[in-house]
């Protein structure tokens, strides 16, 4: 008989290029018809980070899972299982958690890629988790890592404003404590929508749907308006169905939520009808942009090195993208 375990994070890394490119950058560089301030006051995003020469889903992601590796107290040869979110792999094949298996130089593991956009990362929590909580792996690293600046069209305003490249990473391991760390993960999708965020690839029918100008094969395509009311409509729902978890595990609540970082004002709108305490959320969006895969683990990182949330805590993740697709985690710290 399988022994199931608790799943507890043992640890959290992230890295992000170096090139910080500021709002100014898309009238200054671009010549791009937006400011500063429409950036600013439509978005909160102030700046973007830009993954530069060599820098890849694969490069950023490896550095981002040593880092985790190094705070879980572990080595590269301790992990069991990769799984890596991704919509920009370097390669349509190998997969992108193949290549950071390479890197970090582990042992002849499982290593695979899971795709759903900006909820990817808690997709691929859940798969990992699973392996850790029947017992068939010990330590796992759960990576997001994204260039999207790569897929982005730097000619329509609407889009290329909103995206940064990075990657998070978290090491999961196995505790004989049942109710510890990872307590509830949902996940939800409807390809009914599929429309309304799309990442083509040399595979994708031609010619796609859309707009004329947006119809260069490798642009991602965004209907922001239509993913706004849908951001907010299914943050609301994730949040008040975690509280009523929080009550059904005999959590005493949610310490700390951790967002997809995508627009502060799809996070204000959600906190104010979901009447969540806006001085309990982790935001930093306005140094880092939409990072999709990564921006919830980058922002759990940050949390966790700044002390924003600390051992013994409960944390809400919650994330929602192309898909359509949308997920949460709570987890005991
Ligand atoms: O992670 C999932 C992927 N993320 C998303 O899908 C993002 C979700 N959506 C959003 O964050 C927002 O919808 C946007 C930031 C994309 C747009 O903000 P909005 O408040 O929904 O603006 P809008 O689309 O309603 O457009 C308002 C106006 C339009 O002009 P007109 O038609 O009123 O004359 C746009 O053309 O703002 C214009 N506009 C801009 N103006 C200056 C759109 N982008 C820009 C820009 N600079 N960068």
């Amino acid at each position: 008989m399988t022994q199931l375990l608790g799943v507890a994070l043992r640890g959290t890394g992230s890295c992000l290029p170096a090139r910080v490119v500021p709002n100014h950058e898309f009238t200054d560089a671009l010549n791009l018809d937006t400011s500063d301030e429409w950036i600013r006051t439509r978005t909160g995003i102030r700046e973007r980070r830009f993954a530069g020469l060599g820098e890849t889903s694969a490069t950023l992601g490896t550095a981002a899972s040593r880092n985790a590796i190094d705070s879980a107290g572990l080595t590269a040869d301790d992990i069991d299982l990769i799984v890596c979110a991704t919509v920009t792999p370097d390669l349509m094949c190998p997969s992108t958690a193949n290549l950071i298996q390479a890197g970090l130089g582990c042992r002849h593991i499982p290593a695979f890629d899971i795709s759903a956009a900006c909820s990817g990362f808690l997709y691929a929590l859940s798969v990992a988790s699973q392996f850790v909580r029947t017992g068939a792996a010990k330590h796992t690293l759960v990576v997001g890592a994204e260039v999207l600046t790569r897929t982005t069209d730097f000619t329509d305003r609407n889009s290329c404003i909103l995206f940064g490249d990075g990657a998070g990473a978290v090491v999961l391991s196995g505790t004989p404590v049942l109710n510890a760390g990872i307590r509830m993960i949902r996940l939800y999708s409807d390809g009914t929508r599929q429309e309304l965020i799309q990442v083509p690839s040399k595979v994708t029918p031609n010619p796609p749907p859309g707009p004329p100008q947006l119809q260069r094969l490798d642009y991602l395509r965004l209907s922001g308006r239509e993913v706004f009311r849908f951001a907010v409509t299914r943050m609301v729902e994730l949040i008040e169905q975690a509280e009523i978890d929080c009550r059904e595990l005999g959590l005493s609540g949610i310490d700390v939520l951790i967002p997809h970082q995508v627009n502060q004002r799809i996070i204000d709108a959600a906190l104010e009808s979901s009447e969540f305490p806006s001085e309990k959320v982790m935001v930093n969006l306005d140094k880092y942009g939409n990072t999709s895969a990564a921006s919830v683990p980058i922002a759990l990182d940050e949390a966790l090195r700044t002390g924003r949330c600390k051992p013994g805590d409960t944390v809400l993740l919650v994330a929602f993208g192309g898909g359509l697709t949308w997920s949460s985690a709570l987890i005991a710290l």
